[in-house]
């Protein structure tokens, strides 16, 4: 066997591995990884083919998991741009950082992603993260980063479960994003996915607003919305 069969071998069994390891990582912290198993590539493919990056952008994932959309992320920047994969679950970021050597994983919360930008800002942010278990505490502040940590004219990608598409979490999301980017588009149900998914893809608006976040616990926020606008 050369070591080139070699490394791609023992890709191949980190890649079979990473549903088992996810799994666990659901069996222990089930609120915060949210689903027991990984997106599908089918979700994979329509979250990645809804990103508009440049090769050589700067792009952030959130919640990672064991890497369904990193992989797909990695072949798109093919080692020109750059991709910051920020996960909790310390079993998650093992497989990562096994799995994808040469990608920047980051094992913290979402909520600190500006802290790891190092003063510049991303071109785009994909959400994998389950935003229907979240409460509204950190709803707000992943949300808030997500803001500020944004390019003025960068993209945001989350997805959503199909099945949870009324609870007033995901209604609550869904007010965020409407609140704060100037478009806000969403998919049709990708039903190859356990449990069927959708897409959103939100551009930020440009102009003042694109500097103050709104966040449903912002007290100022009716105040703003009815001044005029010039
Ligand atoms: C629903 S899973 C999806 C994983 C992966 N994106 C996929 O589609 O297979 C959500 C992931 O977000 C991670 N997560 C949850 N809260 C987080 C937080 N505050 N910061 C970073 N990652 C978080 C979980 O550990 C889990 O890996």
């Amino acid at each position: 066997m050369t070591p080139d069969s070699q490394t791609s071998s023992s890709a191949r069994a980190l890649a079979r591995n990473a549903p088992w390891r996810f799994l666990a990582a659901f069996l222990r912290e089930p609120l915060t990884v949210g689903a027991p198993w990984p997106s599908s590539r089918a979700l994979a493919r329509a979250v990645v083919d809804t990103c508009q990056f440049a090769p050589h952008a700067t792009v952030v994932e959130l919640g990672p998991g064991t890497g369904a959309f990193t992989e797909l992320l990695l072949e798109r920047l093919n080692s020109r741009g750059r991709l910051l994969a920020i996960e909790i679950s310390p079993t998650n970021v093992e497989v990562l950082r096994r799995r994808f050597p040469h990608c920047q994983v980051i094992h913290d919360s979402a909520e600190n992603l500006v802290a790891h930008l190092g003063g510049r800002r991303a071109d785009c942010i994909v959400s994998g993260l389950a935003w229907a278990n979240m409460l509204p505490g950190l709803q707000d502040r992943i949300f808030s980063a997500i803001c500020r940590g944004l390019a003025p004219s960068g993209q945001f990608v989350a997805f959503g479960y199909a099945h949870a598409r009324w609870a007033p979490t995901t209604l609550r999301f869904r007010r965020l994003m409407f609140e704060n980017f100037a478009r806000v588009e969403t998919s049709p149900i990708i039903w190859q996915n356990l449990p069927p998914a959708y897409v959103y893809s939100c551009w930020r608006p440009i102009g003042p607003r694109a500097a103050q976040p709104r966040t449903n616990h912002d007290p100022d926020r009716h105040r703003r919305r009815s001044r005029p606008q010039r």
